[in-house]
């Protein structure tokens, strides 16, 4: 970038000085979000670093990360060619490959309409208003009775360890049709993984640029392309099962209805076949993976801050009884009733966003921001947990807060506020689950409250430093829960 012709009009991105050879990686830390909110602080909010010999351009601010994903979207919406990324999904994954535009477009929209068929609420006549509430719904009892047996057992119990298997659970459900026992040992071999892939895939691990630490023995490495082996087999075994009971006239999840669009395509003489059938049911790959580790993530952090705050936890579990009772369980349609518990799912979004980087870009032609110019194929890091902290914006931003997302009245939603809150990305490359996120959060969290209260051991306040990567996981612990009369 340094030798590149600056065009007129336009200036140098401004930076720290880079080492031969590795650049500024020293300078990351093991907190690159925090390393790169400082830098911000000095060299403004585009600014570029150097990771081994790769320039790589830093965004923060929600203004300018606004101007580059959604106003400039196309330009900022590639994937740069990351060592690590080769390795998920078998380097076919919609998410982090470097698949043409064209091809990339066509998944994604064929995963949002897989999504969507499976989650659209229709009214709310039946007992379940969609087959996503149906999951939820029952992963959320089946988790309350797995949390009560074990403390009945043990007296303690580990919440991410549970929490995960149940989140795999309703993604599993929509994807393929199946759920799993808390203590299904395939499953578990995958889902326990996700702390090292979270690790190797964060934004600016050292080994993604720089080629000799790939040489050095690492564990977490190896245990990185372990969960991706596992998890490919194990999704590939699941979908070989589909293709063989396969029925066109009954659709019975994702992975078929993803199947049946390879067949439509045979049958349609005009039909595009760019996107290989590999590619389109490997698309299940990426939603299982990425609902899973998100969602059960948050859950396991929300579950972390009520244990932290008890009197908020009492506020929300008041919120529920008056407003939902404790004679059924809350529902979606419940939502726009229940402000406090909306409150505290954007503050826990915010406080600990534990999603600190959206998943690198990457510039697909030349373009410029803020009047700096940025090369085609420049790696671009955002830095949401900066967008989520800045004192610019938020008032006692290292404050856990639900009041700031209530209004004057202290019974409703500023919204106005809470879109300032950035966890999914933006633009063209914003995360395709959202809407699905956000009702398993609302609706897991949201039964676990109307039913279960959590507590910490007395003198044993749970550590919650997180830990860097893709998403941020606070320390495992033990915690405990009785039941809500
Ligand atoms: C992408 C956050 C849940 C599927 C992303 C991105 C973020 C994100 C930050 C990257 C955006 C970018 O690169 O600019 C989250 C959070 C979640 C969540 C915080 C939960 C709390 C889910 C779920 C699914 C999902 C449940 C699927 C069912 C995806 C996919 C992409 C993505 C496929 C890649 C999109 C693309 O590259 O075009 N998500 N996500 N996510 N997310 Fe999510």
């Amino acid at each position: 970038l340094l030798s590149t012709q600056i065009p007129e009009g336009l200036k140098r991105l401004p930076g720290p000085k880079p080492l031969p050879i590795i650049g500024n990686v020293l300078e990351l830390s093991a907190n690159p979000h925090l390393s790169l909110t400082a830098m911000s602080e000095r060299y403004g909010p585009v600014f570029q670093i150097q990771i081994g010999m790769r320039p790589v351009v830093v965004l923060s601010g929600g203004e300018t990360v606004r101007q580059a994903l959604i106003k400039q979207g196309e330009e900022f919406s590639g994937r740069p060619d990351l060592h690590s990324f080769q390795y998920i999904s078998d380097g076919k994954s919609l998410a982090f490959s470097t698949d043409q535009a064209g091809v990339w477009r066509g998944r994604r929209k064929l995963a949002l309409s897989a999504l969507r068929f499976f989650s659209t609420i229709e009214g709310s006549s039946s007992e379940y208003s969609c087959v996503l509430e149906e999951h939820i719904s029952k992963e959320g009892m089946y988790l309350v009775e797995q949390l009560s047996t074990v403390m009945k057992a043990n007296g303690t119990f580990d919440p991410f360890r549970h929490i995960v298997v149940s989140v795999a659970n309703v993604i599993c459900g929509m994807c393929f049709g199946r759920r799993y026992s808390h203590d299904d040992q395939e499953l578990l071999s995958i889902v326990n993984l996700s702390h090292e892939f979270s690790q190797v895939a964060s934004t600016g691990n050292p080994a993604d640029f720089i080629p000799f630490l790939r040489f050095l023995p690492s564990r977490t490495m190896k245990a990185f392309m372990d969960m991706n082996d596992r998890f490919t087999q194990f999704v590939q075994k699941i979908v070989r099962e589909h293709y063989i009971s396969y029925d066109k006239n009954n659709i019975r999840d994702i992975t078929d209805s993803l199947i049946d669009h390879c067949e439509d395509r045979k049958l349609d003489e005009n039909s595009n076949t760019q996107i290989s059938d590999e590619k389109v049911v490997g698309i299940v790959n990426d939603l299982f993976g990425a609902g899973f580790d998100t969602v059960s993530t948050f859950l396991s952090w929300a579950v972390m801050y009520l244990v932290t705050y008890p009197e908020i936890q009492e506020k929300l579990h008041q919120e529920l009884r008056e407003k939902v009772g404790m004679d059924r369980l809350p529902r979606l349609t419940d939502k726009s009733n229940l402000p406090f518990l909306e409150a505290f799912i954007t503050e826990v979004f915010r406080h600990s966003s534990f999603v600190p980087f959206t998943i690198p870009h990457c510039t697909t032609k030349n373009t410029s921001l803020n009047g700096f110019f940025i090369p085609k194929d420049t790696c671009v890091f955002v830095n949401q947990w900066q967008v989520n902290h800045d004192p610019t914006v938020w008032k006692e931003p290292t404050d856990f807060s639900i009041e700031r997302f209530l209004n004057a009245d202290g019974m409703s939603i500023n919204k106005l506020e809470a879109e300032k809150v950035m966890m999914f990305g933006l633009g063209k490359r914003r995360c395709i689950g959202e809407a699905i996120a956000r009702s398993e959060v609302f609706l897991f969290l949201a039964i676990l409250l109307q039913r279960l209260r959590f507590y910490q051991k007395p003198g044993q306040a749970p550590d919650m430093t997180p830990e860097y990567g893709l998403t941020m996981k606070h320390k495992r612990c033990q915690l405990s829960a009785s039941l809500r009369t």
